[in-house]
């Protein structure tokens, strides 16, 4: 049986560990807490991702601990790393969980047979290049391999992938991610295979993009109710350009949740760094920001002073439980504090953590 570890089996670690499972693996994670670690190991542990519960209630061969060193014993020569990667305050990531590993595989000394590392974490353009360079001498390769996915469907994203975007530490492990993938997979992705930079480059890329589209859209939408136009039906014909697309191009809240935003603002805080400034992201952010203003007047000017504004949800995106840089909280935070009454509709652990976040701001349609 084919054996591959994750080190931090988290939010998308343990997603990808139970696809791997379910593709024929025999898959070893790892991570810090024990007590997570005895849950998972006695299916106890339930998520609200869909598929995770079922898919760990039937796996056979997924095994988590906390210990690295079970990984070198079994002698599992691929091996992932999906720790966090938080956000600076200057838009760059801190690596530092990938650091705190790195150590822990150096002093177990240089190994006899070649490791390859899969760097899943989202990083800056550059660093995969300084680890792959800090752990040669103790024989592993280091590739980055990001996922494409969104939460609320980890495990669909993850099997259905349109493209699998390898930046290869050399062409071996290239080639072993590719087949690890081809196992993997239910559809017939895309192999994107480049040097580790590139791929750095384009994770982050990808979501500068989407924030350019959707910020594209709020602002044509913005203009379009501004000069009493119809924001629909413009934005329904620019979409039908199959040059263009209409996914992404609504008009709506802008953008938030726990990757576009950071994303963006990483790739432009690389390119300062690289003494290029890349306006796009930073006009993207801006817009954004733009948005929720012109939101918060429409809504103002829309509403009566005493008639209640009701928010059908305030997590980042519909279904989510996130409210990560939500832009539809940000709304309802900044109507509440105009003196609008608001009332606050979702899935009752988003409004628990609202009114935890925000205590008596809003009135919640039933907890
Ligand atoms: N979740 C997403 O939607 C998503 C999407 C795209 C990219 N990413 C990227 O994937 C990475 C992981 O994200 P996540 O959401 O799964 O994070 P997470 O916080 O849910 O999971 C990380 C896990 O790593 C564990 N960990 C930390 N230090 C460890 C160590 N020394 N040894 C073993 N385990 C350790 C933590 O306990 C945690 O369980 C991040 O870089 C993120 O940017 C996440």
């Amino acid at each position: 049986m084919k054996r591959a570890g994750i080190i931090g089996i988290g939010k998308l670690g343990l997603c990808f560990a139970l696809n791997l499972e379910r593709a024929g693996y025999e898959v070893y994670g790892v991570d810090v807490s024990e007590e997570y670690v005895n849950q998972l190991n006695t299916k106890a542990f339930s998520s609200p991702e869909p598929e995770v519960s079922e898919l760990l209630a039937h796996s056979k061969s997924f095994f988590a601990g906390t210990d690295i060193s079970t990984l070198l014993t079994k002698g599992v020569e691929d091996i992932f790393i999906m720790v966090a990667t938080p956000s600076l305050a200057d838009g760059t990531y801190d690596h530092s969980q990938i650091e705190r590993i790195t150590e822990e595989l150096i002093l177990k000394g240089k190994l006899e047979k070649t490791v390859h590392l899969y760097v899943g974490c989202t990083t800056m353009p550059g660093y995969c290049n300084l680890l792959a360079a800090k752990l040669q001498q103790y024989n592993y390769t280091v590739s980055y391999n990001p996922e494409f996915i969104a939460q609320g469907s980890i495990i669909h994203d993850q099997q259905y992938p349109d493209q699998v975007l390898i930046g290869e530490g050399d062409e071996e492990a290239g080639n072993r991610l590719e087949e690890i993938y081809r196992n993997l997979v239910k559809n017939n992705p895309m192999f994107c295979r480049m040097d580790r930079l590139s791929a750095e480059i384009t994770k982050l890329a990808t979501n500068c993009f989407l924030t350019t589209k959707i910020s594209f859209a709020n602002s044509i939408g913005d203009l379009a109710v501004k000069s009493g136009a119809d924001h629909e039906k413009i934005l329904k014909a620019i979409g039908a350009d199959s040059r263009i697309g209409s996914k992404y191009l609504n008009y709506g809240f802008g953008f938030g949740g726990p990757c576009f935003p950071r994303d963006n603002r990483a790739l432009g805080a690389f390119a300062k760094k690289q003494d290029y400034p890349l306006l796009i992201s930073e006009a993207t952010d801006d817009v954004n920001k733009m948005h929720l203003e012109f939101q918060l007047q429409h809504y103002l000017e829309k509403y009566a002073a005493n008639e209640p504004i009701k928010f059908d949800y305030v997590s980042y995106k519909k279904g989510s439980v996130i409210i990560e840089e939500s832009q539809q909280l940000a709304l309802a935070v900044r109507l509440a504090k105009a003196g609008r009454k608001v009332i606050v509709n979702d899935r009752a652990e988003v409004k628990k953590e609202v009114e935890k976040k925000y205590p008596g701001l809003f009135e919640f349609s039933k907890l």
